[in-house]
């Protein structure tokens, strides 16, 4: 027969933080018996450790399918800091801004932002701006064009893929910040139209924000990529209107101008 131990047998003092634990106590049968009890710093310590795993985890799972290193250096060139002032452009820059300098209060609420425009006014640059400022403290983002993204998907359907649609999936929806750059760039498949309509109302549903760029008028994007995506979108995003003329553009002009004089 076993004896049971008392309960000044099962009292010690913690070696970690000096605390002294004592024992559950518990009745069987009416008869009352003592159960050695972990510290709650080493609870609290393996709890902040799986936390912590959690977090690195999940890291790892973005980084692998869209690491922003594959963006090259073209990508984290575009900062606020390399952005030229330009006439049309302030408000796009000024709330860009805005919304890196105060991320997690955005985030949230799930807001996001919709940038708008002419082809070549910076709206690429600026979301790249917002990417590169996050990443620096410690977020995780995913920064793809449309169309990169649903070739991404494509890929995974493909026999011997490693990954799996809804691994990529779950990452998107994952990630801190997602921004779908270029959207509308094309007119979509049917396909394409309902998992572009499912990966943002996947961020809405769980109140995530996203920041997508445009070339394309409202109408236009519309019969691109559908109006459940779009209402979505302008519930879940300011819009904004980047009226700057297209700075490749006026580089090209300028560029030949030297090569003239
Ligand atoms: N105001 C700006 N300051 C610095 N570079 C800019 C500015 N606007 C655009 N660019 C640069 O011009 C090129 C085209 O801009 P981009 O952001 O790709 O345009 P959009 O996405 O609006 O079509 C990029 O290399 C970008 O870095
Ligand atoms: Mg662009
Ligand atoms: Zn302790």
């Amino acid at each position: 027969m076993t004896t049971s131990s008392s309960a000044e047998e099962l009292t010690y003092t913690c070696p970690d933080c000096g605390n002294v634990v004592k024992p559950y106590v518990i009745s069987v049968l009416g008869e009352t018996r003592y159960i050695k009890r972990k510290c709650d710093c080493v609870l609290e310590r393996v709890a902040k450790e799986a936390a912590e795993r959690m977090e690195i985890e999940r890291r790892e799972r973005i980084n692998r399918l869209f690491n922003l290193a594959e963006l090259g250096p073209r990508f984290s060139e575009c900062t606020f800091e390399s952005w030229i002032p330009r006439r049309g452009a302030e408000r796009c820059f000024e709330l860009a801004k805005e919304y890196a300098d105060n991320f997690d209060e955005h985030a949230r609420r799930g807001d996001g932002l919709l940038l708008m425009g002419e082809p070549g006014n910076g709206k690429t640059h600026l979301a790249a701006a917002i990417v590169n400022h996050l990443v620096l403290r410690g977020k995780t983002c995913v920064f793809r064009s449309v169309p990169a993204l649903l070739k991404r998907l494509q890929e995974t359907y493909r026999e011997g893929s490693r990954v799996t649609e809804s691994e990529v999936l779950a990452v998107l929806q994952d990630a801190d910040l997602l921004v779908l750059d270029d959207m509308g760039a094309e007119k979509v498949t049917e396909w394409a139209e309902s998992t572009l309509y499912f990966i943002v109302d996947e961020r809405y549903r769980w109140k995530k924000p996203l920041v997508v760029t445009t070339n394309c008028k409202l109408e236009v994007l519309e019969e691109r990529i559908g109006t459940r995506t779009i209402d979505r979108l302008l519930e879940m995003c300011v819009l904004i209107e980047n009226r700057a003329s297209s700075y490749r553009r006026e580089r090209a002009k300028a560029r030949l101008g030297v090569r003239r004089a």
